[in-house]
């Protein structure tokens, strides 16, 4: 088998890791990769946005199966490029990954469907959007509609600050046509869960929950960022929320997607917040989370090609999707600087033990020497048998890795242990 892996950060590369277990896949193409990625698959300098060229390539190479991973491509329709080609995919079509691309449609969605999120308004015109935030409950949460890199939401503790939010989205571009609209929502209080789902568009198969840690300092202070480090499973989603939030979001999504005849294949990304009232939905990505896919796929017991073409057939319902009931715990080393300035171009170094359970992001190969080239450098994860000791071993051998200028969270699953033991 060859396949074709779309995309370049820390999530492919857990993703390549993960697939070349399977030993049917003889060789595995990453369209761009990065230097790191270079060592366990065949880099083509095809960006992940180029889907002619990588629709081209796919046919050329002889490709039986592309993972389409980040959410530009599945929202521009790579896999619906690639399915023309009779070139089988992982990922949703362009239709249903506007549940990710568009948070006004995914807002409606769950508005006619029952879904529980967080009560909202949307605004196409920004004297209507200032208008509503003259009388609305403060803190509010303002949200670009479209892809934003992470950064379409602001929440806003005071009225000037949701209006300026409002006026950099809708009249200054900072988003470009992602902020033509806005959805301003209320903002809810609780902890937070990331759960990604495999689906065929019938069943859903969750995977191990998990939790991100977004801001850039200790303590969840300081700017949000693209995730500092996660840990799997996360404590707070106990077994009666998750048969919950199966019953009242999981199933109630992909059924929704149905009946919008936007049938929903490939991994279904919930953001959760645990609120007093009862689990809600903060977002819906259309893939793999970044950093979640580097602590859920190493957990991950069952073959994952196997997984991942059962979701394209139509078969997961007969498929194992099993989890080893383990602990796992990913440190991401970013540049200093990031997420504002930083400097790129230091060497990285790794011991052997630190590369083998290292995915790499932010890097690239330059007179055969790695090195940095990104905000968030490299993520490594350590599995074992508890939280205490996943957290322990993945500061231990992310001691291993090396380059100028790195920095990192020092508290990463802290607050998972205290929820663990309270
Ligand atoms: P998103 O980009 O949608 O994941 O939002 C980024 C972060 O903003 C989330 O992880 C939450 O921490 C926070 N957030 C988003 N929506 C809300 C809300 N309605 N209430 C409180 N926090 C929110
Ligand atoms: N870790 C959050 C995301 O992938 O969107």
């Amino acid at each position: 088998m060859r396949i074709l892996v779309v995309g370049g950060g820390g999530r492919e590369h857990a993703i390549i890791k993960a697939l070349k277990k399977n030993p049917d896949i003889t060789e595995v193409f990453a369209a761009p990769g990065n230097g790191g990625i270079a060592k366990d698959a065949t880099c083509i300098n095809i960006g992940a946005l180029e889907i002619d060229k990588l629709v081209a390539f796919a046919v050329e190479n002889q490709i039986d199966y592309t993972v389409v991973a980040p959410d530009d491509p599945l929202v521009a329709g790579c896999v619906d490029a690639m399915e023309e080609k009779g070139i089988p995919c992982f990922g949703p079509r362009k239709n249903a990954a506007i549940i990710e691309g568009s948070k006004v449609f995914a807002k409606d969605l769950m508005r006619k469907y029952g879904i529980p999120t967080a009560k909202y308004e949307t605004f196409a015109d920004m004297a209507s959007a200032l208008s509503y935030l003259e009388n609305a409950p403060i803190p509010t949460v303002v949200k670009a509609d479209g892809l934003a890199l992470g950064k379409g939401v602001i929440i806003a503790q005071t009225r000037e600050e949701a209006k300026a939010a409002v006026r950099d989205m809708m009249e200054g571009g900072i988003f470009g046509a992602s902020g033509s609209r806005v959805v301003i929502e209320e903002f809810l209080t609780g902890p937070e869960v990331s759960v990604l789902a495999f689906t065929d568009g019938k069943t859903v198969k969750p995977m191990v929950s998990s939790m991100d840690h977004k801001r850039i300092g200790d303590n969840d202070t300081g700017l949000n960022t693209g995730g500092m480090g996660t840990v799997a499973p996360n404590p707070y989603y106990t077994e009666a929320i998750a048969k919950q939030c199966m019953e009242e979001i999981f199933l109630p999504t992909v059924a929704a997607m149905n009946k919008e005849g936007r049938t929903f294949k490939g991994c279904l990304y919930f953001g959760l917040m645990l609120t007093p009232n009862g689990p809600k939905v903060i977002e819906y990505n259309c893939r793999f989370g970044d950093p979640e896919t580097q602590v859920v796929l190493p957990l991950l017991q069952s073959d994952l090609l196997t997984v991942m073409q059962a979701t394209t057939n139509g078969t997961l319902d007969e498929t194992d999707v099993i989890f080893a009931g383990k602990h796992a715990c990913c440190v991401i080393l970013a540049s200093a600087g990031y997420p504002t300035a930083y400097e790129k171009g230091f060497e990285i170094t790794m011991t052997p033990e630190a590369e083998a359970c290292t995915y790499v992001a932010g890097a690239k190969l330059e007179n055969k020497k790695l090195v940095t080239s990104g905000g968030r450098v490299t993520g490594t994860t350590a599995v074992a048998d508890s939280l205490e000791d996943a957290i322990r071993e993945a500061y231990r051998l992310s001691n291993g890795v090396r380059f100028q200028n790195a920095y990192r969270r020092s508290d990463i699953g802290q607050r998972a242990l205290q929820a663990k033991r309270s």
